[in-house]
């Protein structure tokens, strides 16, 4: 069997010392959106949270001093509203529901250091205190203005930006409002964003949201940005400094709060841990990567050191709203399905940027596929057979070299693999490749057959094999510490190993750990079964009718993995078409040309035409796998796959949710 590097990009990447040093000596400080009040939490809410809590623990692990911010973001129109609908007075609608998130956290295994709420006393001090630096820097001025405003989004938007004279994120027509009003000028900085951005290409990602920034740059748009709203038409909001007539603007407000909650100008912890991270999701990009930095610069303050991006829960393949019914409450989830079940499902399933869909049968089928059978089976078979054949002890190895297990190699090869890129928020692709090494070791019990060489007497081998296996499976407990804590202490203590370096600290120096691999000490005691994570039987109610008539599918997931390199030879890519019309010999196929860029045009067939009318799909952008071999069909030949997506009743073209050129890589 094969127990070589296990890579996730091709080659097995292994981080250099010096990158090493470099993240132990540094402070680690990242926050989370701070949430809005207007209602209470869900999945989404509950997965960046949890993001940002695993990073932490990681970074714990990886010995930095580490700080986690969130909090609620508490002003505005939609607040008000939202207050006055229930009947209520504004700050005691907005202490209920962030009391609600606040309490939220810890049942979720989330251990923040700082909870910002914008109506918060110092933060209300802070927010005056910048404002006033930045108006007496002379980068806020009055200026009479009349836009397109959005309730929706609190905010106006050029003619530019409308689309078909609707606001792009709710398509409601926004009301047209003239007023006077405060502003800052956010358009003297943008050609410095655009070179910041352009020498510093690892700030925002993945760089598809990167890329998105740079073209909110390139098409001109942004212009100035009102930061006031007089108190005639809104008065919940911070009094400007200035000018008591006018509040402040909610996103102007809000993103100082990560500053606020760690004590700028002059707090010991701005020092010590600003430029932090941020952590976000893509409907909040252009705020943080657009106004936040222009605004830090105008206050001479250095920019964020990362904006990380993800994707969208979808409830199914739906966006969940309110009024469909269709919201996840992430507390009921975990409580169902187990905790650390819960964390690991989100950090698994979504890609790091794109977007995600949450079922009660995916997360039954990661438990049963990846926890029960892959990680519990493990503990489950390693520590029966060590009560049958070691007494649960674990053995002496004496003169035999820990690192002469055949396992040594792939595992810090593995822990490598996973620390690189949970760095960088790749938690999803890093338990994938854990997962490898996991499936690997299952292998290597079923062709080491410890049960044979202890009924042939061949007690070294066995104890190589099976304190290899021990030793392995602490680094794996390790690993998963920032993703499943409480598992994590549990494998640990069923390895009979002390489960925390101190009281309220990690479970181990994870680079120390990943630089080595040894034994575990010699007569520790170890548990005699191991029962970690119990099968889950698939929950009716939420099977669709078609998962009933194979109630096998969630009891004995029959995945069909595929190889991660295999996966990675695919060349997909994004074009645009540039002609369509129908094959001449088949009526359900259109023939198209499309442009991918740098890659140059090509002829694709594909079976669009009882979905699309030929004309109505030139100059639509698609995804397209390019190097499958060209096919003839009909007499035509295709030279690609364009991308769909099908169900019951329809089918529909697969393109990139933001603009992206042609030529683009998918993956
Ligand atoms: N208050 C602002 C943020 C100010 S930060 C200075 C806000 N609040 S929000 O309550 O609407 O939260 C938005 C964030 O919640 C997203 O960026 C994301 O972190 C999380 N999510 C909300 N819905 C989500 C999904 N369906 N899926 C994933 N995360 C999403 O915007």
């Amino acid at each position: 069997m094969n127990l070589r590097a296990i890579t996730v990009t091709g080659r097995p990447f292994i981080r250099s010392h010096c990158n090493i040093m470099e993240t132990a000596d540094r402070n680690y400080y990242i926050t989370t959106p701070i949430y809005y009040v207007n209602a209470h939490p869900h999945l989404g809410h509950a997965y960046s949270t949890i993001l940002a809590d695993a990073a932490v623990r990681l970074h714990r692990e990886l010995g930095a001093d580490t700080l986690l911010l969130t909090g609620s973001d508490e002003h505005g129109d939609k607040i008000a509203q939202a207050a006055e609908k229930r009947g209520m007075a504004p700050k005691l609608f907005v202490d209920e529901i962030s009391s609600s998130f606040r309490d939220l956290w810890p049942k979720l295994s989330i251990k923040y250091d700082t909870f910002t709420r914008t109506t918060d006393a110092a933060h209300v001090a802070i927010v005056q205190k910048f404002l006033q630096r930045i108006y007496d820097a002379g980068d806020i001025y009055f200026g009479e203005f009349g836009g397109h405003y959005c309730y929706g989004c609190e905010r106006f938007y050029t003619e530019k930006e409308l689309e078909n004279g609707l606001c792009p994120q709710h398509q409601t027509k926004p009301q047209f409002i003239s007023e006077k009003n405060y502003f800052f000028r956010m358009s003297a900085y943008l050609p410095w964003l655009r070179e910041f951005l352009e020498n510093n290409p690892d700030l925002i990602r993945p760089t598809r949201y990167r890329a998105e920034a740079m073209a909110m740059l390139e098409n001109g748009v942004l212009e100035d940005l009102c930061i006031s709203r007089p108190k005639s038409r809104l008065t919940w909001g911070i009094e400007l400094p200035f000018d008591q007539d006018y509040v402040c603007y909610v996103w102007f407000d809000a993103l100082v709060s990560y500053i606020s909650g760690i004590g700028w100008p002059d707090g010991s912890q701005f020092e010590r841990f600003w430029p932090g991270e941020h952590l976000i999701a893509k409907d909040i990009l252009k705020p943080h990567a657009i106004f936040w930095p222009c605004m830090l610069k105008a206050a001479g303050l250095p920019i964020y050191r990362h904006l990380d991006v993800h994707g969208y829960w979808l409830s199914r393949d739906t966006k969940m709203s309110k009024s469909l019914g269709n919201v996840i409450d992430p507390l009921a989830m975990a409580q169902k399905y187990g905790l650390d079940a819960f964390r690991y499902f989100l950090l698994r399933e979504m890609r790091f940027g794109s977007d995600a869909s949450f079922s009660e049968e995916g997360i039954t089928t990661r438990i049963n596929a990846d926890l029960a059978n892959d990680l519990g089976n493990l503990f489950s078979r390693v520590l029966s057979m060590a009560a049958k054949y070691l007494d649960s002890t674990v053995p002496a190895m004496d003169g035999i070299n820990s690192d002469d297990s055949e396992l040594a190699e792939p595992c810090r090869e593995t822990m490598a693999n996973y620390i690189q890129l949970a760095e960088r928020m790749e938690f999803s692709l890093a338990l994938e490749n854990l997962w490898q090494f996991v499936r690997s070791l299952n292998k290597y019990v079923d062709t080491q057959a410890p049960w044979s060489l202890y009924k042939n007497k061949e007690l070294d081998k066995l104890h190589m094999v099976m304190g290899g296996l021990l030793a392995a499976m602490r680094k794996i407990a390790i690993c998963l510490w920032p993703v499943m804590p409480d598992a994590a202490e549990k494998m640990l203590a069923q390895l009979g190993c002390e489960s925390r370096l101190g009281p309220d600290m990690p479970l181990a120096n994870i680079e120390k750990e990943q630089a080595s691999f040894e034994w575990l000490p010699a007569g520790l005691k170890l548990a005699p079964s191991s029962n970690l994570f119990p099968r889950m039987e698939a929950s009716p109610k939420n099977a669709p009718a078609s998962d009933k008539k194979d109630k096998d599918a969630a009891d004995t997931p029959k995945i069909e993995h595929v190889d991660f390199d295999t996966f990675k030879k695919l060349d997909i890519r994004v074009g645009t078409i540039v002609h369509a019309g129908k094959h001449p010999n088949a009526d359900r196929i259109l023939k198209l040309e499309i442009d991918f860029g740098p890659g140059g045009k090509r002829h694709i067939l594909s079976g669009l035409a009882e979905a699309y009318n030929p004309a109505d799909i030139i100059g639509r952008k698609i995804c397209a796998v390019l190097n499958l071999p060209p096919r003839k069909i009909r007499g035509l030949v295709s030279e690609g796959m364009v991308l769909t997506a099908e169900d019951d009743n329809s089918l529909t073209l697969l393109a990139p949710d933001a603009k992206m050129s042609n030529g683009s890589i998918i993956g």
